[in-house]
């Protein structure tokens, strides 16, 4: 189907009607795709984990090598946070086979998470991981580029953070790893992260806890307002 983006539809043959809203919050949509594991149902992969699913525009090209590398060589940190790994580029899987051996090389890694093969965009317009630019921006089959998305899922598949960055710009992985710090230690103890918060730091009490509540639920409560309390980070 032809490519448009002045009659409704959003790219490669998906109406702006039929694109799902993803919003944080919400169930990320299924699919089923070929991956470098073999071909895979996306919710029963990350069945029961944290997962991080993320896209790149293309295989062998420059950005995207680096980043692939230093994912893989994050292995230990994800799994420690019980946290699946599924990378997506649009290509097919002969391409990604070779291209994976490219990526060990240079980044002297051993990439052991699958890659989804979304040659046709599938995957990408499902979660409308392609910029507006991108959509007139598109290739000789008429399919619109792939930006750099992230979407880290919890074990109950709801999408808890999105990161969207252009095709020129490489990620920070260590901004990966510390949001799902700061989502998990949240989850467990009902607390929030301040601006530039790293593993460790002092932690905010939600407006939702009273000060009186917050004094009994964690030994220390430094209240700066009334609505700006924090306690220590270091809570078992
Ligand atoms: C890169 O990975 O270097 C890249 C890919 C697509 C567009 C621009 C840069």
């Amino acid at each position: 189907m032809a490519t448009s983006t002045t009659n409704g539809f959003r790219g490669y043959a998906t109406p702006a009607s039929s694109q799902p809203s993803i919003r944080l919050g919400s169930i990320a949509p299924n699919f089923q795709a070929r991956t470098t594991h073999g071909d895979i149902d996306f919710h029963k992969y990350i069945e029961g984990s944290w997962a991080i699913l993320f896209s790149h525009p293309a295989d062998f090209t420059p950005v995207c090598t680096t980043e692939l590398g230093a994912f893989a060589k994050l292995k230990d940190e994800f799994e420690k946070r019980g946290v699946k790994m599924i990378g997506l580029s649009a290509n097919d899987l002969t391409s990604h086979d070779k291209w994976i051996k490219d990526i060990n090389q240079v980044s002297q890694s051993d990439l052991q998470f699958p890659i989804i093969a979304d040659a046709d965009r599938k995957v990408a317009f499902l979660y409308d991981m392609v910029d507006q630019q991108d959509l007139t921006n598109i290739d000789e089959k008429g399919i619109a580029f792939t930006i750099r998305a992230v979407f880290i899922i919890d074990p109950a598949k709801k999408v808890r953070l999105t990161m969207l960055y252009p095709a020129s710009v490489g990620r920070n992985t260590s901004e990966v790893l510390r949001v799902i710090d700061s989502l998990q230690l949240g989850d467990k103890k009902g607390v929030t992260t301040p601006i530039d918060w790293q593993v460790g730091d002092d932690v905010i009490v939600p407006p939702t806890v009273s000060t009186e509540a917050a004094k009994q639920k964690f030994t220390d409560v430094k209240e700066v307002l009334p609505y700006l309390r924090y306690t220590s980070g270091n809570i078992k």
